[in-house]
């Protein structure tokens, strides 16, 4: 089974071709970094736009680097939501012409359960596993128990993880998008600061938070800029501390979600990691610490494949339709749209638009 994905739910215009036997034919990704640095951040109008026009092209780089045409594929599969609603809007569309245009089956998925399958793409693992899900709107730990099946231990109550990063990339002056700069500034640093706060730390339940850890940079930014003492040095331990703070948090959460997850599955096959964070290396490795001390393995794929990307959404479909399942063609795009839909709305949980 060949299928076609794409994405178009952020602000990465993505198409993939992928093989139900784990082979990646084509990922093609253009991102429109270009077109929302200026504002800091993404700006959703501009990013529906930028869609409507890079995506024919990158569908036709994706076909042509896979050599093949649409009636080659066995299936169009597209990130459906949640997401910014003019992007997945753009996506859903596209996908359903060439689906209806060369009688395909067509089949839109959770942008979530494509991050969340990733590592089945990647490394083959095996249901049950614990995944740390984290990106720039989302910040959530699930028990991955089959396709569709997936049960929430907790999720962000107000920032996501990858947001915290961007907003302390602003609030430090090193640009967007904010977590590879603040990796980038923490690896320069000589002397990290280490009593920024850790929310949560400690809490018997699996939630994370994140807008006091900011809160307590900016008054520390301003602090420092007051006293005129906020050089490129200071920056990069300011950089380095808020790295080790957010990280601290999510090793903290995580820890206590693999005892609750192992003692619900003495089977659980692994600590999976994914979303745009799971990039960060300092992350990678604590996680490969914990996971070592609970004898399972870290499963984190390659950078590319952790931030936004189609093949992930190829993926999620090729799982989808292998159960036999497709899409109607009257799908209608869902800007929120929970992995869990039975535990209660927070942030980070695909609830957020
Ligand atoms: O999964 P993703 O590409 O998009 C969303 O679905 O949100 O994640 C993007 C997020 C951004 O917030 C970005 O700052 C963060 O992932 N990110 C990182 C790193 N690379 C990307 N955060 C920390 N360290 C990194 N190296
Ligand atoms: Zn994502």
């Amino acid at each position: 089974m060949v299928v076609l994905g794409i994405e178009s739910s952020c602000d990465e215009t993505a198409a993939a071709v992928v093989a139900d036997d784990r082979r990646i034919l084509a990922d093609t990704i253009f991102a429109q970094i270009a077109e929302h640095t200026p504002f800091g951040g993404v700006v959703p109008e501009i990013a529906a736009r930028a869609h409507l026009d890079h995506l024919d092209d990158t569908i036709a780089a994706a076909m042509s680097q896979a050599g093949m045409d649409f009636a080659d594929l066995d299936a169009v599969a597209v990130t459906g939501g949640p997401g910014l609603i003019g992007g997945v809007i753009v996506g859903v569309m596209m996908a359903k012409s060439i689906a209806l245009a060369h009688k395909k089956p067509f089949i839109a998925v959770n942008h979530l359960e494509g991050h969340a399958l990733t590592a089945r793409l990647t490394d083959d693992v095996a249901f049950p596993y614990l995944l740390l899900l984290v990106s720039g709107g989302h910040c959530q730990l699930l028990i991955v128990e089959g396709v569709g099946r997936y049960r929430r231990l907790g999720a962000t109550i107000d920032d996501a993880a990858g947001e915290a990063f961007d907003k302390a990339a602003k609030l430090m002056g090193l640009g967007f998008p904010g977590g590879p700069a603040v990796a980038k500034a923490a690896a320069e640093a000589s002397a990290p600061f280490r009593d920024l706060p850790r929310p949560m730390k400690g809490r018997p339940d699996c939630n994370f938070s994140f807008s006091g850890l900011k809160t307590a940079l900016r008054q520390r930014v301003e602090a420092l800029r007051a006293a005129n003492a906020f050089d490129d040095t200071t920056r990069a331990n300011l950089a380095a501390g808020f790295q080790a703070a957010v990280v601290d948090c999510l090793i903290d959460r995580t820890r206590h979600a693999l005892e609750a997850a192992k003692a619900d599955h003495p089977d659980l096959s692994a600590l999976v990691v994914a979303g745009g964070v799971a990039a960060n290396q300092h992350l990678r490795a604590q996680l490969q610490a914990l996971a070592a001390k609970h004898n399972l393995p870290i499963v984190a794929p390659p950078p590319r494949l952790c931030t936004d990307n189609a093949a992930m959404i190829a993926w999620a479909g090729i799982e989808r339709l292998k159960l036999g399942e497709r899409s109607g063609f009257d799908y209608a795009p869902r800007p929120r749209w929970p992995l869990d839909s039975a535990a209660p709305a927070l942030a980070g949980a695909g609830v957020k638009a």
